[in-house]
């Protein structure tokens, strides 16, 4: 099995967010959306990463600053993710394995999916393996292009689409493997022809293909999964299929949500199993709650709270940085005159 190495592309300015914060630091219950990223490349069994940043690239580097296996490559100036890709070529010009390529707003990505491509890829031992999924609503993503026997010929971008190539349902998440020296030496080629007179990734594709070289495309990404996050509508969307995701994930391991709609649960949460969420418990930050335990309704639990087994978290209670021993019982009115303080029960 060759070697592999991810890049993910993280520089840009998302004007479509009107933001300052870089996009990628946007979090989707309570993590930024990279840092999902970052998870689904390692599980995948990706340890090398080489990221892009640029627009606000001192933020996104202190936020990671701990990961010393990530290599930050500077983008200066935001031409297009075909360019963005290129500013690592002092890394990996001479490198000869797979290259998996990834955008960082992509925080639904699941690691498993990764996985299916990197395999695809080295079984196929194509030039190029990309993930696809069909949309129902497709707008704003590249379309995929096949021929009559359904070889993929290209992507074309929304804005450089025809009226009928607007109606091709299957679309571009960004999931790319390649081998490395084909992709680099198509990058070299790539240029700013099209509406947004951008370097396009997805145009190195285009050329790879014309080389002759062999390119499979596997519908592999499930529709909820492809959200690329470019608009807060995205952003928002996103998060609650994330939240759907993290509840689903306690359930499976024991943990009773009363009312899942109407409950938020962090993703840096712990939960023990038999505990019972009720409903209207907002739980943000990094919270730790034993077994057995019953919080809520309307419990607000917050950065550093953690709960030993069998705690009762009572109605409209508020905590923060607080240990609650083994058996507790805290109502609202305990809250508010010793529990706030980070006092011990
Ligand atoms: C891109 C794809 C599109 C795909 C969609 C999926 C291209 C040309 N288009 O479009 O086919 O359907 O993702 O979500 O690749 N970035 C940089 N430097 C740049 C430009 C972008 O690092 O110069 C980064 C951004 O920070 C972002 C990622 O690349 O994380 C994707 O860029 P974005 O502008 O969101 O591309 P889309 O228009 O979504
Ligand atoms: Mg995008």
């Amino acid at each position: 099995m060759s070697e592999k190495v991810a890049i993910i592309l993280a520089a840009g300015i998302s004007s479509r967010m009107n933001t300052k914060l870089p996009k990628v630091l946007h979090e989707v219950c309570g993590r930024p959306m990279l840092a999902y990223v970052i998870d689904a490349c390692r599980q995948a069994g990706v340890q090398k990463l080489y990221i892009i940043v640029g627009y606000g690239k001192e933020q996104v580097i202190e936020y990671f600053k701990d990961d010393k296996k990530i290599v930050w490559v500077e983008q200066k100036e935001q031409k297009g993710t075909g360019h963005a890709v290129l500013c690592c070529k002092k890394y990996l010009a001479d490198f000869t394995g797979d290259t998996l390529v990834i955008c960082g707003d992509m925080p639904l990505i699941r690691g498993e999916i990764v996985k299916t491509l990197i395999e695809k890829h080295q079984k196929e031992t194509s030039a190029a393996t990309l993930a696809t999924a069909i949309l129902d609503e497709p707008t704003g993503y590249g379309r995929i292009i096949r021929d009559s026997y359904g070889n993929i010929q290209g992507i074309v971008e929304e804005g450089d689409c025809t009226g009928q190539q607007k109606t091709i349902k299957e679309v571009n998440p960004s999931y790319y493997c390649f081998k490395n020296k084909i992709l680099f030496e198509a990058l070299d080629k790539i240029k700013p022809d099209n509406v947004k007179k951008e370097y396009y990734l997805t145009d190195a594709l285009h050329l790879i293909i014309k080389a002759g070289h062999k390119v499979v495309a596997v519908t592999a990404v499930a529709a909820e999964d492809a959200i690329g996050v470019n608009s807060r509508q995205h952003l928002s969307e996103a998060g609650k299929i994330m939240q759907r995701r993290i509840q689903e994930g306690f359930m499976k391991s024991g943990v009773t949500i009363v009312d899942p709609p109407n409950t938020w649960i962090d993703a840096r949460t712990q939960i023990g199993q038999d505990s019972v969420i009720e409903p209207f418990t907002y739980i943000h930050g990094q919270v730790k709650i034993g077994q057995n335990c019953r919080v809520g309704p309307f419990a607000y639990l917050r950065d550093g709270a953690v709960l030993e087994d069998k705690v009762v978290l009572g109605v409209f209670t508020e905590v923060k940085n607080i240990h609650l021993k083994a058996g507790s019982v805290v109502n609202s009115e305990d809250v508010k005159q010793r529990y706030n303080k980070g006092a011990e029960k």
